[in-house]
This record gives C-alpha cells, sequence and structure tokens, in this order.
C-alpha cells in the first residue's frame, strides 16, 4: 500500500478533526477525498506528510510510518493556499527547490522547462511570481510538486482558480502521471472533476469517513431512463410496469421501471427490455423519440445525500 492508515484520530483542542478514520491508497490510483469545509481533508494530509502528529492510530507511507524521511523524499506536495516567494521567478524558484532537492542542475533544467511548458507557462517563466495570477500560481504550484518526479502526489485542491483549458490539461498530466505508476492523492470540492479523473473516492463528513469506493461502483446505472418525444404525451396514452414523471421544466420525462420479478436490486443494469417495450407503446400511440438517456447516479448525489445528514461542521 501507498498510503495505510488505521484508526487515525487527530484532536486539536477540544475539537475533533479525524475521529478514526482507516484507509487504504494502492499504487498508481487516482484518489479522490471528499468532504465539507472542516470535514478533515487537509488535516489528514498534513498527518500522512508528517506534518502534523496524530492523536492516536496508525498512518504508514510506502510502508514505512509518516514522517520519515525516505518515504518523504518520494512525495510532491501542493499544500492548500500555498505562497511561493514572490520576488522568485517560475526558473529560479524550481531551480532553487530543485537544488534543495538535490537534483543535478541540468537534469533540474530540463525538468524545470519540461513542467512550465506542460502547464502552460512557458514564454513567462522569466516574470517575477508578483505578477502573476491566480491561475498561474498555481501551476507553478503543481510544476514545484511534480519538479523531482515523487512517486506519490498530494495535492490538495489542484485545480483552484485554473481555468477550464488548465483544469484540462492538469487532469491528462495527472493520468499520464498514474500511467507511469505514480500515486495520486487529491483533496478537492469539485466533484465533477473527481468523478472524471479519480479511480477510487472516499468522503470524509466531520472526521469521520463515511463512504469509499471505485467510482465506477459509486456511480452506477439507476432504472430510470430521460426520454423526450416530438411531442406531449396524449392523456389516454397507458403503461404498465413503469412510473412517469415530467423533469427539467417538462422538456423531458422520468421512466423509472418498475423491478422486473422479485425484489432484485433496484439499480439492475441488466433490464433494458423494459424501456424498449414503454418505447414501443408510445410509438404505436403515434410518438416519435427524441431522446433517450439511462439516468446514472453521480457523485453529487451521494454527495449530497452524505452532506445532508448534518452539513458543516
Ligand atoms: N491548527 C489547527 N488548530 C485548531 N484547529 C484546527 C487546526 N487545523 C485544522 N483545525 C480544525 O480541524 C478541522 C478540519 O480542518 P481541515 O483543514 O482538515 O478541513 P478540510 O476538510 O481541509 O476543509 P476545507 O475544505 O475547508 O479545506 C476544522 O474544524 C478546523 O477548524
Ligand atoms: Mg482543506
Amino acid at each position: 500500500m501507498v498510503v495505510s492508515v488505521k484508526q487515525l484520530e487527530k484532536q486539536y483542542g477540544a475539537h475533533r478533526a479525524l475521529g478514526g478514520v482507516s484507509l487504504d491508497v494502492e499504487p498508481a490510483t487516482l484518489f479522490g477525498l471528499l468532504g465539507q469545509n472542516g470535514a478533515g481533508k487537509t488535516t489528514l494530509i498534513k498527518i500522512l506528510l508528517g506534518l502534523v502528529a496524530p492523536t492516536a492510530g496508525e498512518a504508514s507511507l510506502l510502508g514505512q510510518p509518516v514522517g520519515t524521511f525516505s518515504a518523504r523524499r518520494e512525495v510532491g506536495y501542493l499544500p492548500e493556499d500555498h505562497r511561493l516567494p514572490e520576488y522568485h521567478t517560475s526558473t529560479s524558484l524550481l531551480d532553487l527547490y530543485g537544488a534543495l532537492q538535490g537534483i543535478p542542475r541540468r537534469e533540474r533544467r530540463r525538468r524545470a522547462a519540461e513542467l512550465l511548458d506542460i502547464l502552460g507557462l512557458a514564454g513567462r517563466e522569466k516574470l517575477r511570481i508578483r505578477g502573476y495570477s491566480k491561475g498561474m500560481k498555481q501551476r507553478l504550484g503543481l510544476a514545484q510538486a511534480l519538479l523531482h518526479s515523487p512517486r506519490v502526489l498530494f495535492l490538495d485542491e489542484p485545480t483552484d482558480g485554473v481555468d477550464p483549458v488548465g483544469r484540462k490539461e492538469i487532469r491528462d498530466l495527472l493520468l499520464e502521471e498514474r500511467r507511469l505508476g505514480v500515486t495520486v492523492f487529491i483533496n478537492s470540492h469539485l466533484l465533477g472533476e473527481v468523478e472524471q479523473l479519480c479511480d477510487r473516492v472516499a468522503i470524509l463528513r466531520k472526521g469521520k469517513l463515511m463512504v469509499t469506493g471505485t467510482v465506477a461502483d459509486l456511480t452506477r446505472q439507476k432504472a430510470s431512463w430521460l426520454i423526450a418525444f416530438d411531442r406531449d404525451m396524449p392523456a389516454s396514452f397507458r403503461f404498465a410496469g413503469a412510473t412517469v414523471e415530467a423533469v427539467e421544466g417538462g422538456n423531458r420525462l422520468r421512466v423509472s421501471l418498475d423491478p422486473a420479478d422479485g425484489p432484485g436490486p433496484p439499480q439492475s443494469a441488466d433490464a433494458p427490455e423494459g424501456i424498449d417495450r414503454f418505447v414501443a407503446a408510445a410509438s404505436a400511440s403515434g410518438l416519435r423519440l427524441r431522446h433517450l438517456e439511462r439516468e446514472r447516479a453521480t457523485l453529487e448525489d451521494l454527495y449530497l445525500a452524505i452532506a445532508d445528514g448534518g452539513g458543516t461542521p
């Protein structure tokens, strides 16, 4: 395991930031940690980096107790709300950080130029950081985290303030890192982005892990469909075995199929015949199909259901 956490607790005075978290992250995974403001995401990352001491429990990184020097060498970190020294340029900053990390000069220059190019800062690398926009600082922060080609990346809100094109570039960059075997641990509030990017997610709520799983499992297909015809359904239309309701301001119908036979799982993805019969019945009554789409549970559905249990602490 790259990250292994058992019954981890963190108490800040009387406030319990983490209340017994257990979690494993396998190599070459894009792992997304979600949760409300104050849920404990940053605290967990800081414990894994050895920056904050846990109150109780165990945490290991690359098979060694957290805080071990040799494990830390293998880690890249993008803190949330980071501040880079403003009098540096991208080039001089990365050169300094690379030197501190012991990367030979020629290699760190090559790698810095490569990252600045990938992250869209090429051409602006001689500008002092005080002249950078928010998104440019964020891109440079990522370059800093990747400079020494770490085996594990901890990214706290990596695309915060970055424009849509930059976000796509960052997603592609992280997918490439994973392909090379890097494990990426991301804290984020951007559910759509996490759904697109991550293999596995976990949701923290008030310091407790509410759910962990693969994105594919957590966003399964539902037994309902969104459908549209060329005109409204005639009042005479009848179909047994489904419930129909108007959604999206009347532009779509949601057709929820009744479970076929017996108690089977309500989210069964293997019974499309029901919708075929529904469409056939509709066209027999003169309606023409214009749109048909199976509904999926999104990460947002799951997240909101969990957050609803109590809101922010
Ligand atoms: N140094 C500290 N001293 C006291 N309390 C702290 C400290 N650091 C964090 N906390 C508290 O611990 C809880 C978890 O904070 P943390 O920063 O881990 O949340 P988060 O999930 O990263 O939130 P956000 O989404 O806002 O970044 C919060 O209630 C916070 O006030
Ligand atoms: Mg945070």
